[in-house]
């Protein structure tokens, strides 16, 4: 796992011209450019100490430093803008590289020794990462060295010009002959200088993930963090520098987003001067990571967007991204099948009888896609028929399924899906194989797989414990097991839950331990079922991170199912994560957590924006007029979808701010769009303002098929569309064409 890059081979081949001018290197100083942004850093000569000079808007010259009055006790480094700061030297800000050394003293200097650039970008070992070929990235390589710790680091630049995107990790390497130990290890820092920003970061907690939240950045630390052991639902490893005047489509916004599934923290510091400190890496209460002579830490990588065009732009850059050069699912530009989960019609309550009755019932109404929750595993006193026992005896049920996973699912996949030519039904399963109930053989057999710190007390939630998934034989349990499963029965789809935070870890390393563990084992999963459709869940959107977006095309979005709640969910998430990566369901009335009775239509209209969509309920009960509604919602969903995948996305208003949020989508080919708007209260007064659309083409006619009326993009944009709504909850869908 602890490897260094091998790559250094490789550069004395690559020309300026081969990396296309993303990247050059004048002397010391370092120009990275996209198309639309500059990333400019040098190596000041007096200190070998690496400088932020721009990140921003494309520019041509390296300028001098803003001039700040010398005196009082903020002096030296502290006053220029740091891209690797350590501890010691002149700088009272938090550093981005805290170590430990052997003899208890925290003081490091990484100085400047050398560089290379190379088209393309290495793999990070055993961390998810963006990747990309020669014509999509380039990478910049910078060595530093501590001469009197002996400790090295690597800096890793890589440029996505076509994204305006930068993926940034480092490695640390202790070349001496003591253990040094990094306390944190923050993989994105950079220093912006003196501008009024706002943070805008995704704040919340389970059923409530992921709402927008901004704030301006004052002196001292703005920050946030999650110690979960998982990105979590409470704050979410993204955070977004605006500047103040900067809205949805115009204005400057730097966007930062973790590629890592673990604990993390962020922050902006401002210090007196008024430059912007970004820090965004492990959180460092669960860092303290152990590196013996020889050894090499890498650090998870992270990513920044830069976008003049508003937050919507900085998010259209991160979809692009994370779709084309972070996914390596193959599933990721495919459309998804509509699809039933049994879990809030049947919960516990299933046996193969039951469940194919309710399989037979999703056939008719279309659905292609049935899906399994829970329940269907453990055996005899530790059969799983409530969340109290079963976890880790990953077994079909004998007395539930008493022929087995096999022959049950041979009757589902029997099954003709209606109005599709004939189509077999598909079967998906739920799994939470990060899990252990105490009541269960596995934790008979191995109670020290759990996570726990010496006699401690092990905390339960929901009456289960974490297995440790840093210790290898975890690894392989479940990389067995679940592979047994798979390979008994004809399954599609697999459901990836895991219901709880980490508390009671060994040590504080074993967080980032768990994830490498977590991506080794997944790793070999999806390389070893590649017909399998991944959908990570973590109780609702709890691990919705572009960790799990690397291996698993998509994740389930929140528990929270309620229309009205949900639309907050899904535009926040939005705002880093594409839609095509979200899954998002149509479930019963009145809702189970808001008790909301909103129609099935505008239920419909907020799901079928996701790249996954489906069915949480128990069809027989529909009310007749739901029934009728739901093969018109699947033929929609089926002509939204490609668009969903493949299409840019758009947050026309926001229902934080308006009481008519609306969407938009273009297909990739932009010759059509769709646009789901939405009224939250009837009202009297004011009318609903104009619904302005975006990015079409603006000399161009298009069609609204609902009508036959065409109007130019320019119209649309400009002028808008007049919408009308009657009551509370209505929404409407209009699919432009555009005339050729
Ligand atoms: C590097 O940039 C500095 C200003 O930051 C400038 O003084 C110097 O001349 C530049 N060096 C080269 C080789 O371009
Ligand atoms: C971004 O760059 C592309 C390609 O250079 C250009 O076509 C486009 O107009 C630019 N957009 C902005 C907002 O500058
Ligand atoms: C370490 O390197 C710096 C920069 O090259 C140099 O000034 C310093 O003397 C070196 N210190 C030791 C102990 O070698
Ligand atoms: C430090 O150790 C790393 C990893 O073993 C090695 O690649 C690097 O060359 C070493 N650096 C020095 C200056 O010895
Ligand atoms: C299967 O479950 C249903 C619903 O709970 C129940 O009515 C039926 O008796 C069960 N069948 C068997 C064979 O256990
Ligand atoms: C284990 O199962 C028993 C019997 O159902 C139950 O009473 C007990 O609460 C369960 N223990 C835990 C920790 O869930
Ligand atoms: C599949 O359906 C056919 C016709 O309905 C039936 O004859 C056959 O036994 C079924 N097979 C399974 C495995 O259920
Ligand atoms: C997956 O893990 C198993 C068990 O550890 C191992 O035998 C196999 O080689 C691994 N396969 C891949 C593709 O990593
Ligand atoms: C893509 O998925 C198909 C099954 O859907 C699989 O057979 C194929 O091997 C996958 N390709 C890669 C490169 O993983
Ligand atoms: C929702 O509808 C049910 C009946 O279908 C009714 O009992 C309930 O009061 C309604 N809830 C709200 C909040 O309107
Ligand atoms: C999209 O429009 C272009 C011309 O603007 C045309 O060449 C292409 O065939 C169209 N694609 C589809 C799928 O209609
Ligand atoms: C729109 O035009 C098409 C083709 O002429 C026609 O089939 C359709 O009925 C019209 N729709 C409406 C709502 O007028």
């Amino acid at each position: 796992m602890l490897s260094i890059l091998g790559l250094s081979l490789l550069t004395a081949l690559v020309s300026a011209q081969a990396n296309n001018g993303a990247i050059t290197a004048n002397g010391m100083n370092f120009t990275l450019t996209a198309d639309n942004m500059s990333y400019l850093f040098h190596v000041d000569p007096a200190t070998l100490d690496l400088t932020s000079v721009h990140f921003g808007g494309p520019v041509d010259d390296f300028t001098p430093p803003a001039n700040i009055y010398e005196g009082g006790w903020s002096d030296g480094l502290t006053n220029t803008r740091r891209e690797f700061p350590d501890v010691g030297r002149s700088d009272f800000r938090l550093p981005a590289i805290h170590i430990l050394h052997s003899g208890g003293d925290t003081v490091s200097a990484f100085y400047y020794q050398s560089h290379e650039i190379m088209a393309g970008k290495p793999d990070l070992p055993g961390l998810p990462a963006t990747h990309g070929n020669e014509d999509d990235v380039t990478t910049l390589m910078v060595s530093l060295y501590d001469n009197y710790s002996d400790v090295s680091a690597v800096l890793s630049y890589s440029i996505f010009p076509r994204y305006n995107a930068i993926a940034r990790s480092f490695q640390i390497s202790n070349n001496g002959s003591n253990e040094i130990v990094i306390e944190r290890a923050a993989s994105f820092s950079v220093d912006l200088p003196n501008l009024d920003l706002d943070l805008v970061e995704l704040q919340g907690d389970w059923a409530h993930e992921r709402n927008r939240v901004r704030r301006p950045v004052t002196y001292g630390e703005t920050s946030f963090r999650s110690t979960e052991g998982y990105s979590s639902h409470v704050h979410n490893p993204f955070l977004a520098l605006v500047s103040s005047d900067t809205g949805e489509s115009q204005g400057e916004a730097w966007g930062f987003n973790l590629v890592y599934t673990g604990s993390f923290a962020a922050t902006a510091e401002r210090f007196s001067h008024g430059f912007v400190r970004v820090l965004l890496g492990l959180n460092p209460l669960h860092s303290s990571w152990h590196l013996q002579p020889g050894e090499t830490f890498t650090s998870p990588e992270a990513v920044a967007v830069y976008s003049s065009e508003g937050l919507g732009g900085m998010s259209r850059s991160f979809h692009d991204l994370y779709r084309n050069h972070l996914s390596r699912s193959n599933k990721t530009f495919q459309t998804r099948p509509v699809l039933l989960n049994n879990w809030e019609g049947l919960g516990f309550d299933i046996n193969e009888t039951a469940l194919v009755n309710l399989a037979e019932e999703a056939a008719e109404l279309g659905i292609k896609l049935f899906v399994n929750d829970d329940g269907w595993f453990g055996n005899g006193e530790y059969a799983r028929t409530s969340d109290n026992a079963g976890l880790g005896d990953w077994e079909v049920n004998r007395e539930r399924f008493p022929n087995g996973l096999g022959p049950y699912v041979a009757q589902i996949d029997n099954l003709t899906v209606a109005r599709t030519g004939g189509q077999d039904m598909q079967f998906g399963l739920w799994f939470e194989p990060e899990m252990v109930n105490q009541n269960s053989t596995l934790y008979q057999e191995h109670p020290e797989w759990a996570m726990h710190d010496r006699g401690y007390p092990r905390t339960l939630t929901r009456n289960q414990l974490v297995l440790n998934v840093a210790l290898p034989e975890v690894q392989d349990y479940i990389i067995e097991v679940v592979s047994r499963i798979i390979d008994s029965a004809n399954i599609q789809y697999i459901k990836w839950d895991n219901n709880r935070g980490i508390h009671e870890m060994p040590s504080p390393s074993t967080d980032h331990q768990y994830m490498l563990g977590l991506y080794r084992l997944i790793d070999n999963l999806t390389t070893t079922h590649p017909e399998i459709l991944w959908e990570g869940c973590a109780s609702g959107g709890g691990r919705f991170d572009a960790g799990l977006l690397y291996y698993w095309p998509q994740h389930w979005t929140s528990d929270n199912t309620d229309a009205a709640d949900r639309l907050n969910i899904q535009l926040g998430t939005s705002l880093v994560y594409p839609p095509s990566s979200m899954g998002c369901h149509i479930s019963a009335i009145p809702n189970g957590i808001t008790q909301r009775n909103i129609s099935i239509e505008y239920r419909a209209h907020v799901a079928l924006w996701c790249g996954s969509f489906g069915l949480e309920l128990n069809p027989s009960e529909l009310s007749d007029e739901e029934r009728a509604a739901v093969p018109g919602i699947i033929r929609e969903y089926e002509r939204i979808n490609p668009m969903v995948i493949s299409g840019s996305f758009y947050r026309l208003r926001l229902p934080e701010y308006s009481n008519w949020p609306a969407v938009q989508v273009i297909s990739e080919d932009e010759n059509q769009s769709v646009v789901f708007a939405f009224q939250q209260k009837n009202a009297v007064k004011p009318a609903a303002p104009p619904l302005r659309l975006q990015g079409l083409d603006a000399s161009a006619r298009y069609l609204n098929d609902a009508d036959n009326s065409t109007y130019t993009g320019a119209t649309y944009m400009n002028a808008g569309l007049n919408l009308a709504f009657e009551g509370d909850y209505d929404s409407q869908l209009i699919h432009l064409y555009k005339q050729q």
